[in-house]
Order: C-alpha cells, then sequence, then structure tokens
C-alpha cells in the first residue's frame, strides 16, 4: 500500500487537469518558450500567438511535461492572457493565477512559478531583435530565473545528480 498522503486539490485544480484549455503546441506560433522547474525537474513549453500592431496575445497553448497543478495553473493562465496586451499578460502573477483556481497547496506553488516563467520567458523571446518595451525588465525576474531553459535545467540536474551519487558513494566507503 502506498504511503502517500493525496493532495488537497480543490475542484477546480482537478477539473483543467483534466480537461485542460488550450492544450498542444501551436506550429505558428509567434513566440515560444520551453522552461523547466528547478524545484522539479518539470518542463512546460509555452505559445503565443500575438497581433504585431495591437501588441495584444490573440492565442495562447501550452504543453506541460509537469503536475496536476502545473497543467491547471498553465491552462488558466492560457485563458487569463488572451485578448491581453503584452504589457498587461506580463504582469501576471503566480499569486492571481492561484486564487483564480481557487488556491494551490503550498507545496505547489512552485508549479504555478514554472507557468509564469515560461510565459515571461515566451514575451521575452519575442522582442528579441526588437526594441525592448519600458515596461520589460533588462533582467529576467525572479519567475524567469525559475523557469530555466532546458539546457540550463538538465546541466542543474546533471550536477545534483552526481552530488547525490557522490554522497552515497562516500557513505557506502568502510
Ligand atoms: Fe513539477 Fe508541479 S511538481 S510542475
Amino acid at each position: 500500500m502506498s504511503s502517500r498522503i493525496p493532495l488537497a486539490y480543490n475542484p477546480k485544480v482537478l477539473e483543467l487537469f483534466r480537461n485542460p484549455k488550450n492544450l498542444g503546441k501551436m506550429e505558428d506560433a509567434d513566440a515560444e518558450a520551453l522552461a523547466g522547474s528547478i524545484a522539479c525537474g518539470d518542463m512546460i513549453a509555452f505559445y503565443l500567438k500575438i497581433d504585431e500592431k495591437t501588441q495584444t496575445v490573440t492565442a495562447a497553448t501550452f504543453e506541460s511535461y509537469g503536475c496536476a497543478a502545473n497543467i491547471a495553473a498553465s491552462s488558466v493562465l492560457t485563458e487569463m492572457i488572451t485578448g491581453k496586451r503584452l504589457e498587461e499578460a506580463w504582469q501576471i502573477s503566480w499569486k492571481e493565477i492561484s486564487e483564480a483556481l481557487g488556491g494551490l497547496p503550498a507545496v505547489k506553488f512552485h508549479c504555478g512559478i514554472l507557468a509564469v516563467g515560461a510565459l515571461r520567458r515566451a514575451i521575452r523571446t519575442y522582442f528579441t531583435g526588437k526594441e525592448r518595451p519600458g515596461w520589460l525588465p533588462e533582467q529576467l525576474t525572479p519567475d524567469e530565473k525559475h523557469a530555466v531553459e532546458e539546457e540550463k535545467l538538465i546541466e542543474i540536474l546533471t550536477r545534483r545528480a552526481e552530488r547525490i551519487e557522490g554522497q552515497e558513494e562516500k557513505k557506502g566507503t568502510p
């Protein structure tokens, strides 16, 4: 029998986990980002279709290789940003996502942060080679730093695994 205690997800999280909105790759995205969480090692891809003239998100989709909370957070986030100007989409915090979901368990806050970080990375990517608008910070925000790029995530996880292996080898030394 499993000793794991099931997490107390509220019904909205469970509903979006089972029936996520805007799930899937967007082939003709104007901006996209693939990012992973350094807290759990899960990945997410975020895709945006953007109206260049109005700087508005006209469509958003995602792919998640994360948990139920991340799938629900990403799903609700795609709905929250559709029709919003990029500046408004940028301002959305993981706390607002959590509120929209009726609350996330504390151990799952980082799953919402991953969704925001991936969105922000996608927005930042959109402005690569373009003039940076005043509202877009020059430096990465904490959410973007949490949602690291794929290569960086692999590097971090490999280093962690090597450290753990090293500790286990030491423990095993008579
Ligand atoms: Fe990794 Fe939720 S535990 S995204």
